[in-house]
């Protein structure tokens, strides 16, 4: 076995900036050890979707008093993806994962997860979901608020301008048609919101280590982290 400490499961918090590569990261930590990996961005994201699906969203505004009153009638659930070695998220049954990630959602997502009753339900199921802890749970508040007593907690970072190239390939990728431009606009505008918002704001949990991976490979990340993890006690 390639690790012997901590014998017991524990729970990985992962917060920091959009575009860090937090879910890459979280995703590898989870298949080395073993442990459930969950993105906690994909279910805001999700909730996004569907408010602009189901009329909450006019003219690119959010009316947060619908997407509110439409809370009850969404429910959202992971599925295994063996292929991904990740678990999908679904809405309603409805696979998703293909739809959450398009820089429409990304221009709104920050509007509705700053939504105090949205954040309310959505910090509930992440707690039920790593209440057998042996997660690895990625996000924004993930050390401060859904599990401040977490026995790792990792807070990552790097320059924006590292993060929007990152993200720029990824969506060429895809096939989308989105400029560098509008892409740093969009992580800089998400930096600040999430930063400043007044509910659960991205903050570094006292107790987190830094992982700044802008000069870092994925092989790097991970030595990093073997490093971390060993000398836990
Ligand atoms: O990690 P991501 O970029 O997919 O997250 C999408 C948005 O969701 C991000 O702009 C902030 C928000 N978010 C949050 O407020 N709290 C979390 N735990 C995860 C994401």
């Amino acid at each position: 076995m390639r690790y012997s400490k901590p014998n017991r499961k524990i729970v990985i918090a992962v917060d920091g900036f959009s575009s860090c590569g937090k879910s890459t990261f979280a995703k590898m930590v989870a298949a080395r050890l073993g442990y459930i990996f969950i993105d906690t961005g994909a279910m805001y994201r999700a909730v996004t979707l569907y408010a602009i699906e189901n009329g909450c969203v006019e003219n690119g505004i959010l009316n947060e008093e619908r997407l509110v009153a439409s809370l009850d009638d969404i429910r959202i659930d992971f599925r295994f993806n063996p292929d991904r070695g990740a678990s999908d998220i679904y809405v309603n049954g409805q696979w998703v994962e293909g739809k959450i990630r398009t820089i429409t959602v990304s221009n709104l997502v920050s509007s509705v997860s700053a939504i105090g009753q949205v954040r309310e339900r959505l910090v509930a199921m992440q707690q039920e979901m790593g209440r057998e802890k042996g997660v690895v749970m990625d996000g924004r508040d993930i050390g401060t608020v859904v599990f401040p007593n977490a026995e790792l907690k990792i807070f990552m970072t790097a320059d924006p301008e590292v993060r929007a190239e990152r993200r720029y390939r990824e969506l060429l990728a895809k096939g989308e048609e989105v400029s560098r431009q509008e892409i740093i606009e969009n992580i800089r505008q998400r930096d600040h919101l999430d930063q400043s918002r007044a509910i659960s704001p991205l903050r570094k949990a006292d107790d987190a280590i830094v992982l700044d991976n802008g000069g870092m490979s994925l092989e790097e990340e991970m030595e990093w982290f073997d490093k971390v993890f060993d000398s836990l006690a």
